[in-house]
């Protein structure tokens, strides 16, 4: 949930801070970027040095860099923030937050940022329990802030009660949760498939093709970057899933594909077939391998079924099924032709002729033409952004 994001942690003056050096090591680790910012008094209780050591970038504490004449931007680092977590936030802090004070950096990033803030107080019991904290609290909850409640248990000044900053996992995990449930596809079962398929025709040689299975990974990628539970099935392929959530089944010809889709697709809310499965497969496949003879050798096909249509023909309602049309020539009208045949929502056209598309490429140039006929041309992109374009439109078709 954290990976690639970017976020600015805030450290107050409390005994607590010593917790922070292990809250940035797992938010490191987690694959976020850590700007860390603390206030003056924060330095007392940890050294920058520990915690830029940990983020692996200089630690801020004040507006103006003496070294260098210049001064940290607080706009900037409020807009670069996906997120801003403020742990520990102190009874001061908290009260200078809920009355817009501006006296120090940190609190300069909070009324400039954009972003969710979340504040893991830690303060003694009586300083928690008192009602001008409470009274602060309610209102940075009010301002829309989230609060990541502290622990009980015996806290610095050797009294027992309410008020220690919550563990530095237990903050990961609380974010975590948090950001999860705001995901637009979160509980969504959506199937994918991608690659190409191998049709036998004896035990050493296959019918291919070139998809290399760029585009279906970066759709499921996409989809699981968005809370989606994505199920991939996959023909031979290199590609290696970026998102640990995808869950991959290997298939290997059209007839394993088909299978693997028709038992997943009944207890899926969508359906994107990218795969390049084979329209024909060898009539019979050869025991041995077949030798080499002075003549032609002739191979007989029979048609594999197509899966998007045998899917379309069992769509229930509420369900999304799309698929890809990769086209050469009467492009629009071919595409049109599928998207009605096949009972889709929508189709991905991409046409051979674009440059910069089809097979191998990392970019790709699409249009999507929807059920009612309308038709949405992109730019040419990198496919993990058409991949985003794509997920976008099966957000729109289930948000309705
Ligand atoms: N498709 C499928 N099963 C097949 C063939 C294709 O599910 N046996 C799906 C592809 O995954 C794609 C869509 O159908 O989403 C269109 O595939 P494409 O190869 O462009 O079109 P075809 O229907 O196979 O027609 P043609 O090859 O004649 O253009």
């Amino acid at each position: 949930m954290l990976q690639n994001k970017n976020i600015v942690l805030g450290i107050c003056g409390s005994i607590a801070a010593y917790k922070s050096a292990l809250l940035v090591r797992l938010l490191v680790k987690a694959g976020a970027n850590v700007q860390v910012v603390m206030t003056p008094d924060a330095t007392n209780f940890i050294t920058p040095l520990t915690l830029s050591t940990l983020s692996k970038k200089p630690v801020l504490t004040d507006y103006f860099i003496p070294e260098t004449g210049e001064w940290n931007n607080h706009v900037e680092l409020g807009l670069w923030a996906d997120l801003f977590v403020i742990a520990p936030a102190s009874a001061n802090t908290l009260a200078k937050m809920a009355n817009g004070l501006c006296d120090n950096l940190l609190l300069a990033i909070y009324l400039s940022a954009k972003c969710d803030v979340y504040f893991a107080p830690a303060m003694d019991l009586d300083m928690w329990k008192h009602e001008a904290t409470q009274a602060n609290i309610s209102k940075l909850k009010a301002f829309g802030n989230i609060l990541v409640p502290p622990g009980n248990g015996e806290l610095a000044s050797g009294l027992y009660g309410e008020g220690r900053m919550a563990e530095p996992e237990e903050i990961i995990d609380f974010i975590s949760a948090a950001i999860k449930k705001k995901l637009p596809l979160i509980n969504q079962k959506i199937l994918v498939t991608a690659g190409p398929t191998y049709e036998a025709i004896d035990p050493v040689r296959f019918i291919g093709n070139h998809s290399s299975g760029k585009m279906g990974f970066a759709i499921a990628d996409e989809l699981a970057a968005l809370g989606a539970d994505v199920t991939l099935v996959s023909g031979p392929s290199a590609q290696v899933s970026k998102q640990s959530a995808v869950k991959r089944i290997d298939v290997t010809s059209a007839a394993e594909m088909l299978d693997a889709c028709v038992a997943h697709f009944k207890n899926s809310k969508a359906c994107i077939m990218s795969a390049a499965v084979a329209d024909y497969t060898p009539l019979t496949v050869a025991k041995q391998k077949i030798k080499k003879s002075d003549g032609n050798l002739g191979i007989e096909l029979k048609k594999t079924v197509d899966i998007l249509s045998l899917l379309g023909s069992q769509k229930k309602a509420g369900q999304i099924l799309a698929g890809f049309a990769l086209e050469t020539n009467d492009e629009e009208k071919n595409a049109v032709a599928k998207l009605k045949k096949k009972n889709l929502d929508f189709i991905v056209l991409n046409s051979l002729n674009d440059e910069g598309a089809g097979f191998k490429k990392d970019t790709n140039k699409i249009t999507i033409i929807d059920s009612a006929l309308k038709k949405t041309v992109y730019d040419l992109k990198s496919k993990k952004e058409v991949a985003r374009d794509i997920s976008n439109k099966i957000i729109e078709l289930i948000k309705g």
